[in-house]
């Protein structure tokens, strides 16, 4: 049975940056097919861009679309996109009959003919890995943010033994040099003052330069300091074993690459992280922190720890609890271990009781608490630049962004404005500034 073709759209992402950058190509798409955007309630299509890495996030999209489906003034188009859709694929209607069609996170380019299927009345599922990049085939970008995203890496081939992300996104592909230096300008002509360079393994980017030059991140990021009108570059997320001594160096050397790493390494147990394959040891990586610092002295280092991998002990726990010591984050994500289909993880032996997990969990969020308040007390005093992304909560009170990352609440200013504050006051999760007083002249 064919149905009206939707008239309008909107896009909720779940999950990591990627899947916000993903969200905002994919409702550029829509826009470029005469759609228009609209809230939850209203729109005539809604996106779900699902993320898969732990079954919570991964089970919070059949509780949306049960919510779609029985919406007041009619159930929407429901598409699944991303991460779920790539791992689910064809299941997804099976189990959830709402849904209209479903496209992986290589495929969404092809979003307007699954469209026209789902209108026509066949439920449409492609969740293939195209040879012809999907960055090619989609239109030019328009929704710029003055922070703006750019995936120039995709997949990862690590396969560390908890994570479903070599499996979601396949194998690791850099952009080329050329599309990633356009999207760059034309985020930049489109009025982006900073890019964070995404990547599952950014670090791990390469490609040639317009010269033939084999490239690392590098190389990219000192082209990129030399556009006009970009301020401020950044990338998420590394893996230890890419940092290579060019990047370590170009925290030191490039003025707009923002003092800031995340750089996660999951575990502070030698033994639990040879059991996630995770290739490095605790001290290679300490020795790269310290290498960062010795360059970048007030870097602000984040990461990422999981609790509860099977078979941790009560020991190796601690031995996390030092790591976080030793390294004194600015802020890091935590998160129990959970299983996942299909991972080698999922059936190794000495699965962690939930409860312990919780303990663990709240032990390690508490320490990574405290050194957060930490940093952001010591950056109190400093005079420093805030990129303005948004308002804030009182009248008058803007949002912007420190270069350590931190959210910043001054009075006054204009989205996309750089200007420079006084840190005067700090909280756990956000800083107050003020525009410093001036001598009169
Ligand atoms: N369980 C818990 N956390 C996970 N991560 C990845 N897979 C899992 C899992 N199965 C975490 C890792 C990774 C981050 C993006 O998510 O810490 O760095
Ligand atoms: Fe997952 Fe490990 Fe690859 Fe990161 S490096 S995406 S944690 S497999």
């Amino acid at each position: 049975m064919s149905r009206p073709a939707p008239k309008s759209f909107h896009v909720k992402s779940f999950g990591c940056q990627m899947n916000v950058y993903d969200g905002a190509r994919m409702a550029e798409l829509m826009q470029a097919e005469g759609m228009v955007e609209a809230s939850a309630d209203e729109a005539d299509l809604v996106l779900l861009n699902t993320c898969h890495i732990r079954e919570k996030a991964a089970e919070k999209v059949y509780s949306d679309i049960g919510r779609l489906a029985k919406r007041e003034g009619g159930k929407p188009m429901i598409a699944v996109a991303g991460c779920v859709a790539q791992a689910e694929g064809a299941e997804i209607p099976r189990r959830a009959k709402a849904v209209d069609l479903v496209v992986g996170p290589q495929a969404y380019h092809r979003l307007p003919g699954l469209i026209a299927d789902a209108v026509a009345g066949r439920k449409a599922v492609d969740t293939d890995m195209p040879a012809i990049s999907k960055f090619d085939a989609l239109p030019g970008r328009r929704s710029v943010t003055p922070s703006a995203f750019l995936t120039v890496q995709e997949g990862c081939d690590k396969f560390c033994t908890y994570c479903v992300v070599p499996y979601t996104r396949g194998a690791e592909v850099s952009r080329p040099w050329v599309a990633v230096m356009d999207e760059a300008r034309a985020l930049v002509e489109g009025g982006a003052r900073e890019i964070t360079l995404l990547g599952q393994n950014v670090n791990a980017w390469t490609s040639e330069d317009q010269k033939g030059c084999p490239q690392g991140l590098d190389g990219l990021i000192r082209a990129l300091d030399k556009l006009p009108g970009l301020r401020r570059i950044r990338y998420t997320t590394s893996h230890p074993n890419d940092m290579a001594d060019g990047l370590i160096a170009a925290h030191g050397e490039v003025a707009s690459l923002m003092p800031f790493l995340h750089l996660p390494v999951q575990s502070g147990s030698d033994r639990i992280l040879k059991a996630m394959n995770r290739a490095h040891d605790v001290a290679s990586y300490l020795r790269l922190i310290d290498r960062v610092r010795a360059v970048r002295p007030d870097i602000a280092v984040s990461g990422d720890y999981i609790v509860g991998f099977p078979g941790e002990t009560d020991a190796e726990f601690e031995e996390t609890l030092s790591v976080v010591r030793e390294v004194g984050h600015a802020s890091a994500f935590t998160f129990k271990y959970s299983p996942r289909p299909g991972t080698p993880a999922a059936t190794m032996d000495g699965q962690i009781a939930p409860e312990l997990m919780d303990e663990r969990l709240q032990r390690l969020q508490a320490l990574i608490g405290e050194q957060q308040l930490a940093f952001n007390r010591a950056t109190v005093g400093r005079t420093c630049e805030i990129l303005i992304e948004r308002k804030g909560k009182l009248p008058g009170q803007m949002l912007g962004k420190s270069p350590w990352l931190q959210s910043v609440l001054i009075d006054g200013g204009e989205i996309g404005d750089l200007v420079e504050v006084e840190i005067v006051a700090a909280g756990p999760q956000s800083m107050h500034g003020e525009r410093p007083q001036r001598a009169a002249a």
